[in-house]
C-alpha cells in the first residue's frame, strides 16, 4: 500500500486525480470505478480541468459506481446518480449510456444485485476510487461486512445514518438501506486510489494502513492488495 501524505484536501485531490488521469491516459477503454462522498468531489473537479484544459477524453470508458441508496430515484437530488452526473459526468465526455450505478429504485432488489454483479464480473475495474467512512466501510460495506461480499443490499448504521445525514434536511429524510459493491468486487480492481481527509478519518485510515486485516474494519482488507494508493492529507494521516 502506497501512502500520500498532503499538506491539504486541494493538493490531496490533484494527486488522486492524477492516477485517475494517468490510467485513462494509458487506456482510453478503461473501466473507471467511482465513489460518491465529500471526499472525491476535488478529485472529480481536477479530473474536469484536465479534460478541459488537456482534453483528456472519457469517450470510450465505461463506468461503475459503488453504491446508491435504497428507494431514491436517478433524478433525486441526494441520490448517488444524480451526484455523480452534477459532479462529474455532466462536464466531460462520457458518454452517459457508459456509465453504471445499481439502480435503488429497481422494483427487486435482489436481482437488481445480481444484475450490477453480472456486469462487475465482465467489466473489472482498471481502477477504483474510494473514500473511508468514520468507522472503516468502503463503499457501504459497514463493519463486520464478509470479505467475500458481492453487491447486496445493505442496513446503513447509525453512524452512517448520522454521517451522511448533513446532506439532507433532517436525519429522517435519509435512507436507511443501500445497494452496494461488495468488498470482492472492490477488490477485484486491478488498481485502488483512496482519498481521505480531515481529524473524523484518522482512526479509520489508522486502522487500514497499520492495523490488523479484520473485517471489524472494513478498509483494513486493502492492505492484501497490491496496488493500493491511499491519498489522505494530514489530518487524516495525524494518526500513522
Ligand atoms: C460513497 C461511499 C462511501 C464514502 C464514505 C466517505 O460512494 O461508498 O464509502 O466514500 O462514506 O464519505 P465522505 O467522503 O462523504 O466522507
Amino acid at each position: 500500500m502506497k501512502v500520500i501524505i498532503t499538506e491539504n484536501y486541494e493538493e490531496m485531490s490533484k494527486k488522486a486525480a492524477e492516477v485517475v488521469i494517468d490510467v485513462v491516459k494509458k487506456n482510453p477503454n478503461a473501466v473507471l470505478g467511482f465513489a460518491t462522498g465529500t471526499s472525491p468531489i476535488g478529485l472529480y473537479q481536477n479530473m474536469i480541468k484536465d479534460h478541459k484544459e488537456n482534453g483528456t477524453s472519457y469517450k470510450n470508458v465505461f463506468t461503475v459506481n459503488l453504491d446508491e441508496y435504497v428507494g431514491l430515484k436517478a433524478d433525486h437530488d441526494q441520490s448517488y446518480a444524480y451526484f455523480m452526473r452534477t459532479n462529474l459526468f455532466d462536464h466531460i465526455d462520457v458518454d452517459q449510456k457508459n456509465t453504471n450505478l445499481p439502480i435503488g429504485s429497481a422494483p427487486c432488489l435482489k436481482s437488481e444485485c445480481d444484475r450490477y454483479n453480472a456486469l462487475l464480473d465482465s467489466h473489472p475495474q482498471d481502477v477504483q476510487v474510494l473514500g473511508i467512512g468514520s468507522n472503516g466501510h468502503i463503499g457501504f460495506n459497514e463493519p463486520n461486512t464478509p470479505f467475500d461480499s458481492v453487491t447486496h443490499l445493505v442496513d446503513l448504521t447509525e453512524n452512517t445514518i448520522k454521517d451522511n445525514s448533513r446532506l439532507f434536511n433532517s436525519i429522517d429524510e435519509v435512507p436507511r438501506q443501500a445497494l452496494s459493491m461488495g468488498i470482492k468486487n472492490i477488490m477485484q480492481a486491478k488498481s485502488i486510489v483512496m482519498v481521505a481527509s480531515g481529524k473524523n478519518k484518522a482512526e479509520a485510515v489508522r486502522g487500514m494502513v497499520k492495523g490488523e486485516i479484520t473485517p471489524a474494519l472494513p478498509a483494513s482488507v486493502l492492505q492484501l492488495h497490491p496496488f493500493v494508493t491511499v491519498v489522505c492529507d494530514k489530518d487524516a494521516a495525524s494518526l500513522l
